[in-house]
């Protein structure tokens, strides 16, 4: 059984869809808690809306990565509501050996572009401005680089021509909603049972 730590920095509207295919009963998986590094995300609020543990964890002093003592108490906080799988969901950080090792095998992100074109930031701008015809989402296991990591499901959106980075990505949005289940499902089906 997936007992999913989500971990987001913003909106988390991919949080939302996951708890809705859960919910729905699409999405055979539990979410065990939500783990935001801005105490003041969206997805915190979110999370308390819809019952799950809203969890702000200081990354201090680090910016861009989790490590040392807050990796180490992210480990405690999945380990301690029973959380087996890591999703992250918008979470701004690079995610260090730790944690990969303490969950190997075991965590998943989603990318707006289809991998590997458009790694890192503004995958939306950089489609734009390599004059891309299409785009998408990726959901991939997560290793120790950027967005790279083997592929689980990929869905493709049109660029059009006169698209904006917002009209873009809100088109990219609409399809990680659905990839993302999709992708837990196809994992948690080959995942033993619930006792
Ligand atoms: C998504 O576009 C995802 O691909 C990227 O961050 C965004 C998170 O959106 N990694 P949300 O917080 O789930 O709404």
């Amino acid at each position: 059984m997936l007992n999913i730590a989500i971990f987001g920095s913003g909106s988390g509207s991919n949080y939302q869809a996951i708890a809705e295919a859960i919910e729905s009963g699409t999405l055979n998986a539990r979410i065990v808690c939500v783990i935001s590094d801005s105490k003041d995300a969206f997805i915190l609020e979110r999370a308390r809306r819809l019952g799950h543990p809203a969890i702000h964890l200081d990354c201090a002093p680090f910016k861009t990565k989790l490590d040392g003592e807050a990796e180490t108490r992210a480990i405690e906080i999945i380990r301690a509501h029973g959380g087996n799988f890591i999703v992250l969901a918008g979470f701004m950080r690079i995610i260090k050996s730790g944690l990969l090792n303490a969950f190997a095998g075991r965590v998943v992100n989603i990318h707006p572009s289809l991998l590997p074109n458009f790694p890192g930031l503004e995958a939306g701008q950089q489609a734009l401005n390599a004059g891309a015809s299409k785009t998408g989402c990726t959901v991939h296991f997560v290793d120790d680089g950027i967005d790279t990591g083997p592929i689980i499901v990929q869905r493709t959106v049109p660029v059009l021509p006169d698209d904006t980075e917002e009209s873009l990505m809100n088109r990219i949005h609409i399809e990680e909603h659905i990839a993302y289940s999709t992708a837990l499902q196809q994992i948690a089906s080959r995942e033993p049972c619930a006792v």
